[in-house]
């Protein structure tokens, strides 16, 4: 039996078919085992980054016509490399589908409709086919990224045709009584939450970001240095594991209560400090020429020019603080909660500072999310369709 799984909640047009084979029956009882028997029979995803880059964020509009131009052409390229894999005809592969299940609630509205209006259209051509039912579900997205931590199956991409495929590597396996408590860190674009998991389908939101999340903060520096868009990967990359605090930007909420967090103060301090840059020849928000941005990526700080090694040090400091700040309000809940596991998800959790941070907490298990899986994607959108199904969500 096959699931069809779609995701379009923001900049990206994602597709997976999935195999649910084992899933529905007996076997596994457990969320670990429900997860990782999920094969990933093929995903493709389309990033829209280059066609918004020149506006310097998403624009929603924009972003919904280009989801709706490309999900037919995806979805095509998938089914036909699913056939192939599968030795079956199209149609025999959509006959066996009987699951389809779209990311919405948390998104772009009009980007989230482009998935949903899809998974309707293809729900209805296929039970007209089958003559049966199929059953169609909303996963939230943010959901999907807390579930994609728990997926251990080693993920390999073509490089050549983009698509990402599950490989046959054994994981271990975990008990619910080995997971649960379980506190996990969502760090993503639009959303900065911490939330405890008691059980797969009883959780509560510990703490979250009061004004910016941690991914925007990334973002709006990142465009203040001149970077293009998504300024996070970039600033990460150029930072890469260093940590120090050149400018001494401020860490919000060290002496708050509560685990919740905020970056707006940060991403204000960094705009005045940029307004007024210690330099001469830095222009806040002046985008940075290719060759300069490739020095930047390249070269150690001693070999960069002033305005290049101030840029660096800027993109240093923000890192160290925006992580610094996460580590300290997740280290908080943990001494709180005494979980027995901990996970990290969401685009942000591909920064290689951060999921150093996370493994230095020495709780064992740590569910980090492997690298395809950290961004908006099909395939968890298919895992959290998963533990819906077997547990019910509330
Ligand atoms: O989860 P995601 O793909 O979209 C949302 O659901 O929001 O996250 C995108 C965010 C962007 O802000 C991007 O800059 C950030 O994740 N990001 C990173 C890294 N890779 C992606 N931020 C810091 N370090 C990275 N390596």
């Amino acid at each position: 039996m096959f699931s069809i799984c779609i995701e379009t909640s923001c900049d990206e047009t994602s597709i997976a078919i999935c195999r649910l084979e084992d899933v529905v029956g007996h076997a596994y009882q457990n969320l670990y085992g429900k997860i990782n028997s999920l094969e990933v029979v093929g995903a493709l995803t389309h990033s829209q980054i280059k066609n918004h880059q020149q506006f310097g964020g998403v624009v929603p509009e924009y972003g919904a016509r280009l989801h709706a131009e490309q999900i037919h052409s995806l979805f095509q390229i998938l089914l036909d490399f699913v056939s192939q894999k599968t030795s079956l005809q199209p149609r025999d592969v959509l006959s066996q589908v009987e699951y389809i299940f779209v990311a919405g609630e948390v998104g772009l509205v009009s980007a989230l409709r482009v998935g949903q209006e899809f998974a309707k259209s293809v729900r209805y051509f296929l039970q007209k086919q089958t003559q049966k039912q199929i059953e169609l579900k909303v996963i939230s997205h943010l959901i999907g990224h807390i579930f994609s931590c728990f997926y251990q199956i080693e993920l390999k991409k073509d490089w050549q045709t983009g698509i990402l495929e599950s490989t046959t590597n054994v994981v271990e396996q975990f008990q619910d009584e080995e997971i649960f408590p379980h506190l996990h860190l969502l760090v993503s674009g639009g959303n900065t939450q911490i939330i405890l998991l008691s059980s797969p389908t009883n959780w509560q939101i510990v703490g979250k970001t009061i004004d910016d999340a941690a991914g925007e903060c990334f973002d709006k520096i990142g465009r203040m240095l001149g970077l293009p868009y998504p300024g996070g990967v970039l600033i990460s990359q150029i930072a890469v594991l260093e940590e120090q605090n050149y400018f001494d930007f401020p860490v919000s909420m060290k002496h708050a209560d509560s685990f919740n967090l905020s970056y707006s103060g940060l991403k204000t301090a960094v705009r005045y400090f940029l307004q007024k840059p210690p330099i001469k020849g830095f222009v806040i928000e002046k985008p940075l020429k290719k060759a300069e941005i490739l020095e930047l990526l390249e070269s150690p700080l001693e070999n960069l020019n002033f305005k290049l090694k101030f840029i660096k040090q800027t993109c240093i400091s923000a890192q160290t603080v925006i992580i610094k700040q996460l580590i300290n309000q997740f280290g908080k809940a943990i001494k709180q909660f005494n979980p027995k596991s901990i996970g990290l998800s969401g685009g942000v959790s591909a920064n290689l500072l951060l999921r150093n941070k996370i493994l230095e907490f020495g709780i064992s298990p740590t569910f980090i999310t492997q690298l395809p899986l950290t961004g908006d994607n099909a395939v968890m959108i298919g895992l959290a369709g998963v533990v819906d199904k077997s547990f019910r969500l509330p």
